[in-house]
């Protein structure tokens, strides 16, 4: 089991950060990348689920090639519609290649892994939108496949809940149907519109807002030419290392305006931030001050992939919290891992709980991390334990990290990973 370790912690870190492109846009877009003569990806991020991702694009008749943090792939006249379970397994988000793949060879078949530490995750609405397009779907046991021997048609598909996959799928589906489509309640982060960004690059016309507009091309897209979008949970996680040690830190390539529900909060709980261009600064005091209540909820409210990280810095801040989960069924791995650390944490239910801050440091504990924002969550805390901490699972943190070890290195942290 893979293990990350944090020396001697409980250190103001300073310095500068440069944040990556976001893992969220990169691994949709390498999906879109399907639907594209050619695709070339700029500030595409070296993480295991971009290598998950390059592997199901190799398996499904494309060649894969990256140049420093530039990414190309283009069809290389193979066809294979189906993605190996084995490769499914690697990565939840392989269902996205179900409508690309179905729009380039007319079928496709995915394999959905069990479920995960987040819940169940169903692939109801991702069917749903193909099938509002014209595509039959079957599942069977863990296979999920989709045929449309005679392409798609634009419909109107209208979400019972803004889910950014479900969002996803039906925007590359209808952006090569015939016709024109319109998603109606879609997820609205700001990683689907960088989506339609790359899409629109390859000459689709999507029109992205409250309502998303496509003007389906009837076919597959041309050459997609786009620059991924830096990631806004690794600015985030940042922000919070500064504020659960009371350091300083500059980020390079972070927009403040895609997390501002959680900025909001670290102004609230003391620190002092400013951002312009695409620079975030934040000065963090000794003391967090914990608000009241904070609640997760689809964008541009507060992310639940920021959710774990927050919950680390309530447990060292001064007062009482009450966080509610309202996207997972159940995202409170990371609970029991800190309160392994002696954070004082009351569980209610599968989706709310009660931070009361220690007002003072964790305890230095071997944890283990069951998904990669619990794993983020968990070095966080290592950060404000006395002697640092291990996190066992560290493979999970990879996912969506990158550079994670030189990048805390660089702003003061004793960090080390092993395989
Ligand atoms: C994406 C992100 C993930 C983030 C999540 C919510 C990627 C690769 N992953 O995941 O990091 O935590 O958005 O912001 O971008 N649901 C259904 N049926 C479906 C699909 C989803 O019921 O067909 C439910 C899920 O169980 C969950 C909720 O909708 O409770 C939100 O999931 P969704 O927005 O689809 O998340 P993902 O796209 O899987």
């Amino acid at each position: 089991m893979s293990c990350f370790t944090v020396y001697a912690a409980d250190m103001p870190v300073s310095g500068e950060v440069s944040i990556s492109g976001a893992k969220n846009s990169a691994l949709p877009e390498l999906a879109a990348a399907v639907l594209c003569e050619s695709a070339v990806l700029e500030n595409c991020p070296r993480l295991s689920d971009i290598e998950a991702a390059a592997e199901i694009l190799k398996t499904s008749g494309f060649t894969f090639k990256r140049t420093g943090e530039t990414v190309f792939v283009e069809p290389n006249g193979k066809k294979s519609a189906a993605v190996p379970a084995k490769l499914c397994g690697k990565m939840r988000s392989s269902v996205l290649f179900l409508a690309p793949l179905l729009c380039r060879f007319g079928e496709s078949a995915v394999y959905m892994p069990g479920g995960c530490c987040l819940g169940s995750r169903p692939v109801d609405l991702h069917l749903y939108a193909l099938e509002k397009l014209g595509a039959k779907t079957q599942t069977n046991g863990d296979m999920i496949s989709a045929s449309a021997q005679s392409g798609l048609l634009g419909a109107e598909i209208s979400l019972p809940l803004p889910s950014v996959g479900a969002t996803e799928t039906a925007i590359m589906a209808a952006a090569c149907a015939k016709g024109e489509s319109v998603v109606i309640n879609p997820a609205l982060e700001p990683e689907i519109e960088d989506l339609c960004r790359f899409l629109n690059s390859a000459g689709a016309e999507i029109s992205f807002g409250r309502e998303i507009k496509i003007k389906g091309k009837n076919g597959l897209l041309g050459r997609a030419l786009h620059r991924v979008m830096p990631d806004r949970i690794e600015a985030g996680t940042y922000l919070a290392a500064a504020a659960i040690t009371g350091g300083e830190l500059f980020l390079k390539n972070a927009e403040a305006g895609n997390i501002a529900p959680f900025i909001g909060i670290l102004e609230d709980m003391g620190c002092i931030i400013k951002s312009g261009g695409k620079n975030i600064y934040i000065d963090a005091p000794k003391h967090l001050y914990l608000p009241e209540y904070v609640e997760t909820a689809p964008y541009p409210a507060f992310p639940t992939d920021l959710q774990p990280q927050l919950t680390a810095l309530l447990s060292v801040g001064d007062g009482k919290c009450l966080v509610r989960e309202n996207i997972f069924e159940s995202r409170l791995g990371h609970i029991p891992q800190l309160k392994k650390m002696g954070a004082d944490i009351e569980i209610h239910d599968e989706r709310t709980f009660t931070v009361r801050g220690l007002n003072g440091p964790l305890e230095s504990k071997r944890v283990r991390a069951c998904d990669l924002r619990c794993g983020a969550a968990l070095l966080l805390a290592g950060l404000a334990a006395e002697n640092g901490n291990c996190v066992d699972g560290g493979e999970y943190i990879l996912r969506g990290y990158e550079d994670i070890c030189k990048k805390m290195s660089l702003i003061g942290v004793k960090i080390k990973y092993r395989a």
